[in-house]
């Protein structure tokens, strides 16, 4: 339950004056009071906030209907029956024309060199959009269809991701970062129809060929009989196709006019690209001709909105469904009040697209709210480490949401980066993606948010659509490595191994006892898969996966995955998708992966690995088998530390132990209790063929 007063000790941070005055929810009580009515009167809370947004029909049968409970059957959240929409047109065109928002900016677009860099206003982003839109419907693109997007960080990200939404299709975002092994998988599991992708792009000074990787993600496709019939080609670093060479000059795209031949960006690269004209098709020619008015396709609330893979614990990722009107609201809401939106504020997320964040707050949850951001292509290291200070200074930036990994990185290089700007216009910081650690967060606070600035860190995940348990910059005091309480709408529990309740102080399984509005619908293509993962556990709990305590002033505190999953960098990955790539190799037998503290990364990839006979554990192999894994998920993936294990412990039944793998990796010799261990031999070995660990 939540107390009815927040604490008051000195290791509690309070929100500055500055930060109360005009703040939407300015104090604990107010807080207190619209968390009990969003939980004793949901159809009341969020009736009242759907009325901010366009329906194109209204709600007609029950507000809520749902069950949490497989032994009463189907796991299911209808909310708002009967009500039509397009979220395309609450986030555009009513900005537009009701909120007269149109030459208000949307995005600041900043790509990877400093200079290069555009603006692109509501009215703009709408034409762009329906021309979009247009282009896919002439593409035979419809309602339902899946489109696969694997672009880098551009305007036209947006574009694509909104365009399908506005005629209703399917966007599935495949991170621009992923292996064409995962791509394919990924376009394969939805059926996509159409892939939109971009020539190549920048990641500080790497130059990345994304058309050659998503080629061979078609072709991998095509081996498994599967053919997408378009692949649409934005050009990004202005190569020609013909001869693969880039043009002369050197020019910055000024214009948000997507829809003409941009000018090459680099005349230094030369990006060589093969161009299938059976299946490929420059964006520029397809939009030269479309008009920029398009009718939206009206949904139901529950229509599909989009599908965004994650991990799983068995390997297979899992394609989370999320639906059109209560992702809407719920990205909205928490938008709103999680970073205590105001109208001038200029605010920016640093998460790629490609990411669940960057789908709800880049682009849903801040145009929702009529909001201008920052949108930011490159990486905080380059060119310099001062660069996402000097972005701040530039943009005169007031919410900065950023990862605690990128934290990490930055801390290294000690205050004085930092220093070189004033980061004097900012308000609010975030925080997102896995627990910060007190070190980090008080960096966060002191130097870079000049002790005045509150961090919102905020608990979520793919599944859950929107922030589940943060604060508010106003109203809740911090605690640094807290996601203190849950939001409006939340109701958390916290369940011990037989499933009871735990109250007061506690540490268990995060739960969550009812549905909120941006809950994934289900897995695409596999409800059962949904209903297993999420409701079998706990019934009549929404299973979080995620391990957390409660203090004594009722503040949560994540304290990480309890499943077979793991958190690099913010990107969750699972340790059977790493071992079946190591496995694919010719010369291993078996492999486990564990995950191992890393002062950056948070976590790392740790494997150990079982050689077949005949082979022979070398650094080559160590090379050859990062690489496996590289190309079979993505750079993101590459362990860094594998180790050669003769003999895996295993329970009598056969099951890999990880936990005692995990202190074997960290070299700590209490193993615990091993009295499940079919074979104890196999330990000693294990601790003499450690790798040298940072
Ligand atoms: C972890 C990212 C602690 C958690 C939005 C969760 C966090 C997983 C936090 C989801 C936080 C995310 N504190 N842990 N503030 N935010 N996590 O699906 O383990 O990429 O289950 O969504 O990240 O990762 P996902």
């Amino acid at each position: 339950m939540i107390p009815d007063r927040a604490p008051v000790e000195k290791d509690v941070y309070h929100a500055a004056p500055e930060v109360v005055n005009g703040a939407h929810v300015p104090n604990f009580q107010k807080y207190k009071e619209l968390y009990l009515q969003s939980i004793q009167n949901p159809e009341e809370f969020w009736g009242r906030i759907a009325k901010e947004y366009y329906w194109k029909t209204p709600q007609t049968g029950k507000f809520l209907d749902y069950n949490f409970d497989l032994s009463k059957g189907k796991i299911y959240t209808k909310w708002m029956e009967g009500a039509t929409t397009n979220i395309c047109y609450n986030l555009l065109d009513r900005n537009v024309h009701q909120k007269k928002l149109g030459d208000k900016i949307a995005f600041y677009w900043e790509g990877n060199d400093p200079e290069d860099c555009m603006q692109v206003t509501y009215k703009e982003l709408l034409k762009q959009v329906c021309k979009f839109a247009n282009v896919l419907r002439s593409q035979g693109v419809k309602k339902g269809d899946r489109v696969s997007v694997y672009m880098p960080m551009m305007i036209e990200s947006v574009v694509v991701m909104l365009a399908c939404t506005r005629i209703g299709a399917i966007h599935s975002v495949v991170f621009a970062g992923f292996s064409a092994e995962s791509l394919c998988e990924r376009i394969l599991d939805s059926h996509c129809s159409l892939l939109v992708t971009a020539d190549g792009f920048y990641r500080g000074d790497k130059p990345i060929n994304l058309k050659q990787i998503a080629d061979e993600a078609l072709r991998k496709c095509r081996d498994r009989n599967f053919h997408v019939g378009r692949c649409i080609v934005v050009k990004h670093l202005g190569v020609t196709e013909a001869t693969g060479a880039t043009d002369e000059t050197c020019t910055v795209k000024a214009s948000s006019d997507t829809s003409q031949s941009p000018p090459a960006k680099r005349s230094c690269y030369n990006l060589q690209i093969t161009w299938n004209a059976d299946v490929d098709i420059w964006w520029h020619d397809l939009m030269k001709g479309a008009s920029d008015k398009c009718e939206p396709e009206w949904c139901d609330f529950e229509d599909p909105l989009f599908i965004l893979y994650t991990s799983g614990s068995t390997g297979k990722p899992k394609g989370v469904q999320h639906a059109v009107g209560g992702y809407l609201l719920y990205t909205a809401t928490t938008f709103k009040y999680v970073f205590d939106y105001k109208p001038d504020d200029v605010y920016w997320c640093t998460a790629d697209i490609g990411w669940i964040t960057g789908h709800s707050y880049i682009v849903y949850g801040p145009l929702a709210n009529g909001a201008t951001s920052v949108m930011f292509e490159g990486i905080p290291t380059y060119p310099n480490v001062s660069r996402l200070w000097e972005i701040i200074d530039k943009y005169k930036v007031t919410t900065f949401y950023t990862a605690p990994t990128a934290i990490r990185l930055l801390m290294k290089y000690g205050e004085e980066p930092v220093k070189k700007f004033s980061r004097k216009s900012l308000k609010i910081l975030g925080t997102v993606g896995e627990p910060i650690n007190p070190e980090a967060w008080l960096w966060y606070y002191n130097v870079v948010g000049n002790s005045k600035c509150p961090i919102m860190d905020t608990f979520w995940q793919t599944e859950t659509g929107g922030h589940m348990m943060t604060p508010l910059p106003a109203a809740i005091p911090l605690k640094p490595g807290s996601a203190t309480f849950p939001f409006f709408g939340v109701t958390p529990a916290i369940l011990n191994e037989s499933g009871e309740e735990l109250e007061g102080v506690a540490e268990g399984y995060l739960v969550f006892k009812t549905p909120w509005p941006s809950i994934m619908r289900t897995i695409y293509g596999n409800h059962q898969r949904f209903e297993t993962t999420y409701f079998k556990r706990f019934p009549g709990y929404f299973v979080t996966g995620d391990g957390c305590k409660r203090d004594k002033d009722g503040y949560y505190w994540i304290t990480g995955r309890i499943d077979d999953m793991l958190n690099v960098s913010g990107h969750l990955l699972s340790t059977a998708e790493v071992e079946s790539a190591l496995i694919e190799h010719a010369a291993v037998a078996e492999a486990a992966t564990v995950s191992h503290p890393h002062p950056i990364k948070g976590e790392c990839l740790y494997c150990f690995v079982t050689l077949r006979d005949g082979h022979e554990f070398t650094e080559t192999l160590v090379t050859e088998l990062k690489d496996q894994v590289r190309e079979k998920i993505g750079p993101i993936a590459t362990p860094d530390y594998v180790q050669n294990a003769p003999g895996l412990p295993k329970t009598r039944s056969g099951k890999i132990m990880r936990r005692i793998l995990r202190k074997i990796a960290r070299n700590e010799k209490d193993l615990g209790d091993t009295s499940t261990l079919a074979d104890g031999t196999v330990i000693e070995e294990l601790f003499k063929n450690r790798c040298r660990t940072a």
